[in-house]
């Protein structure tokens, strides 16, 4: 069989982290979340007092900046600058202003060229909102994840009561819809479903299912 690249793009919270990390490890295959790459550039930059929306000041700082992922059950540790930032780059403080970062032109640079060179050898499970359009054009699989606004402010609830965070639902569907517009109207690499993607909705979808469907297309590709 051959080993791929596996796109799976989408909006904030559709789930495509949970769904990319059970096909990945379904093949054996490497997984890559490029949201956990913009979000530790914005805690590295909050950090060092770094304007968010300065790519000058982003660039020059992305000369001195470390990232790793260190493979650890349950979830994967994520290492800024040697520090263990796993738990921090997943604060609202991050989760709202990261929109302004992943914006800026050195940032979305030098991130494409490190997601590239990170799928370069394929069997690679990537995630993000630019990887059929822009990081893996040719990827063999390329799946555009979507559920409506509701259906993911109850998924980000669930997720936050059970980290002991009450968020209101009112103010959940605000920052998912806030993000999406910022998203998709930035100028470089918006979020949009590239013109060869699998449109798959999850609203009335569970993990499982949603799994099952994308190993489905995985095993057509072959
Ligand atoms: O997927 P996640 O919600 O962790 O992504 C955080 C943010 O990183 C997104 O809201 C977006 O601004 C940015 N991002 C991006 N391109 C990607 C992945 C994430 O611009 N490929």
């Amino acid at each position: 069989t051959r080993k791929m690249q596996i796109a799976i793009d989408g909006p904030a919270s559709a789930g495509k982290s949970t769904v990319a990390k059970l096909v990945a490890k379904k093949l054996d295959y490497i997984y890559c979340d490029t949201g956990a790459m913009y979000r530790a550039v914005t805690y590295a930059a909050l950090k060092q007092g770094v304007a968010l929306d300065d790519d000058a000041a982003l660039k020059k700082m992305l000369t001195n900046f470390e990232l790793k992922f260190v493979p650890a059950a349950p979830e994967q540790l994520v290492y800024v600058n040697g520090e263990d930032a796993t738990q921090a780059i997943r604060l609202p403080e991050i989760t709202n202003q990261v929109s302004l970062v992943s914006a800026q032109a050195s940032v979305r640079q030098e991130m494409t060229a490190k997601q590239q060179e990170i799928a370069a050898a394929g069997a690679i499970v990537m995630d993000g909102r630019d990887i059929g359009t822009t990081v893996l054009p040719a990827a063999e699989v390329k799946i555009f994840m979507v559920a409506s606004v509701h259906e993911r402010a109850v998924r980000r609830y669930k997720e936050n009561i059970s980290k002991g965070i009450e968020t209101s639902m009112e103010t959940l569907e605000q920052e998912i819809s806030a993000r999406d517009y910022k998203d998709s109207h930035r100028e470089i690499s918006p979020l949009t479903q590239a013109s060869d993607a699998i449109l798959l909705d999850t609203t009335s979808l569970n993990i499982e299912e949603v799994v099952e469907k994308i190993l489905y297309f995985v095993k057509q590709a072959q």
